[in-house]
């Protein structure tokens, strides 16, 4: 039997229309093994060349359907790549979906602008222990055995000896404790009483509390300085004033008040009608707690302050309820 001389034009054609038919890999996959694989008839035959028509002619073949297949590969890796983007589409211009970006505390913000304010003036910061002795809180500032403020109706007690600081001053002890004078500090931090919550007070509070001890400290540095700081925090046309008040820790005691930032000092329903606002306590340090931390008050002297800072970031943004800072409704907190 005599083969049929093959006609390569006509397989050529076959082969080329058949890749270009391929929908998909596999079926392109079967195409290359049927007419370029180890078996086809192309390959048998250019292993069975012997002059040089032939080899031209069926590398010129094998080389043709190659670049073709080369040709429809891409394209078909091209349309399953597009098919997975439109079945998982997403548009990278759509806006994503906007995350509530968080902010301080008011309180915070307040604290952290006050101690800005003593860092300038040179002070160090102190972290005083909420957890105070009843000696802390009460004996060594000099405190009245017999005061009210020291009964369980106004003060927690966690032992006997021990209480939850009623105010930041013990802080003053402890600085005067841990190093000897030059001291400039302040201690801001959370304090307690039991207080019954209204609009102005609550059973947990924040005080900023300011300590100076140094040789020769007088009012006048006192006031010098609660002027500065106010100026600072309500703005530099606010006058402050003095008027003369009683803390067993501080002698002379005094309370001070600012002009009032609404009528500026004329008298409005903010300040009372006085035309002033209530800033805190503050005095000379006794020379009595001098000597119940063992410094001699004939050497040293000093002023301390403590302020609500509730109250001061009442008074600058015109809240009318301390309540506020604590019921965490983001409609009120979101504004600052
Ligand atoms: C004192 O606590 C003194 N230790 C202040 C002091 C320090 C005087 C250094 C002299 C030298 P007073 O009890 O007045 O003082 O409290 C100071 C401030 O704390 C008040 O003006 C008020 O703003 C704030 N405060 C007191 N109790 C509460 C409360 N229950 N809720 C919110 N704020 C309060």
């Amino acid at each position: 039997m005599v083969d049929e001389p093959v006609n390569w034009e006509e397989r050529e054609h076959d082969a080329t229309a058949a890749v270009a038919a391929a929908a998909t890999l596999d079926a392109l996959d079967d195409a290359r093994v049927r007419y370029l694989g180890r078996k086809s008839e192309l390959a048998q035959a250019l292993r069975g060349v012997r002059d040089r028509e032939s080899g031209i002619l069926l590398n010129g073949i094998r080389g043709r359907l190659e670049a073709a297949l080369e040709a429809r590969r891409g394209e078909l890796e091209r349309e399953q790549l597009e098919a997975a983007f439109a079945d998982d589409a997403f548009d990278v211009t759509v806006p994503g979906t906007p995350v509530a970006r968080g902010r301080l505390h008011l309180l915070t913000q307040t604290r952290r602008e006050i101690e800005d304010v003593f860092l300038g003036l040179g002070y160090s910061v102190w972290d005083g222990d909420e957890v105070a002795t009843v000696w802390e809180n009460f004996d060594a500032l000099t405190s009245d055995p017999g005061h009210p403020s020291r009964s369980q109706n106004d003060t927690f007690y966690l032992d006997a000896d021990t209480v939850l600081r009623t105010h930041t001053s013990p802080d003053q002890i402890r600085a005067l404790q841990a190093s000897p004078p030059p001291i400039y500090m302040i201690s801001p931090g959370r304090c307690y009483r039991r207080d019954t919550p209204d609009a102005t007070h609550s059973p947990t509070f924040l005080q900023v509390e300011a300590l100076a001890v140094d040789r020769h400290i007088t009012l006048a540095d006192l006031r010098g300085t609660v002027q500065y700081l106010v100026r600072e925090l309500f703005g530099q046309e606010r006058e402050v004033r003095m008027r003369t008040s009683f803390f067993p820790f501080t002698e002379p005691s005094v309370e001070f008040d600012i002009t009032c930032f609404i009528c500026g000092g004329a008298g409005c329903g903010t300040c009372k009608h006085s035309g002033w606002i209530e800033m805190g306590g503050a005095g000379c340090v006794d020379p009595d707690v001098f000597r119940n931390v063992g410094l001699d008050p004939a050497e040293w002297s000093g002023f301390a302050f403590g302020l609500g800072i509730e109250r001061i970031a009442m008074l600058r943004h015109g809240l009318p309820d301390l309540r506020a800072f604590w019921e965490n409704d983001l409609r009120v907190l979101g504004q600052f």
